[in-house]
């Protein structure tokens, strides 16, 4: 494992790449950023944004949690969410869900973790709305796989749920949210087909535009 004065080390030598391939680089940088992108993903180490996509600094804005979930309560992610449509105005929400992802396992494994166990709730609620579906899968790895894509397109749906992202397609404003899956065993990231960019694609019991106008 690296020590922290190698991280450091490691730092200036990037730092110096960086600027030998682009002289102004983080003098540009450091005046705006402007990303199309706005990411919603794993915390897991092995699952790094910018790395994936091939992405630089100022590229894409970064939102991260356990099991890339998007909570309407949560005001990280929604504070993430609205900073990313209304004052950077990315264009697309990319929510990147893994196989093999241990938020997603441990939400099934039936034991308590602390105070992770309320962030996995939303997990375990997914799981029991598929219940048939999930059970009729006799692998308990490719269980936990389908539940990890169930999981991006219920969050892909979570994000177009917001008031922020309705709001943003009401002004006309281009947003695109998309669901992928990336795999840990070969570095591949998959579009699961579930994007959404219009309100008409919503059901109406979750569409709150309307309602927004006439208040
Ligand atoms: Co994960």
């Amino acid at each position: 494992m690296a020590k922290l004065y190698e991280l450091l080390a490691n730092n200036v030598a990037w730092a110096d790449r960086v600027k030998a391939d682009d002289p102004h680089f983080f003098e540009r940088l450091s005046k705006t950023q402007a990303p199309e992108y706005l990411w919603i993903g794993c915390a897991d180490s092995r699952v790094p944004a910018n790395e994936i996509i091939g992405l630089l600094p100022g590229e894409v804005f970064v939102h991260r949690n356990i099991a890339n979930l998007v909570v309407h309560t949560d005001f990280n992610c929604m504070s993430v969410l609205e900073y990313a449509v209304e004052v950077l105005k990315v264009k697309h929400v990319l929510v990147v869900g893994h196989y093999g992802c241990g938020g997603i396992r441990a939400a099934l494994d039936g034991t308590h973790h602390g105070l992770i166990d309320n962030w996995l709730y939303n997990i375990k609620n997914l799981y029991y709305r598929n219940k048939y579906r999930m059970d009729s899968i006799d692998s308990e790895d490719e269980r936990l796989n389908f539940l990890c894509e169930l999981n991006v397109m219920q969050q892909v749906k979570n994000v177009a749920h917001t008031h922020v992202v309705q709001r943003a397609w009401e002004r006309g404003q281009p947003l695109n949210i998309h669901g992928w899956i990336y795999s840990l065993r070969d570095g591949l990231a998959k579009d699961l087909g579930v994007s959404i960019q219009s309100p008409e694609e919503l059901a109406d019991e979750f569409r709150v535009v309307n309602g927004l106008k006439d208040g």
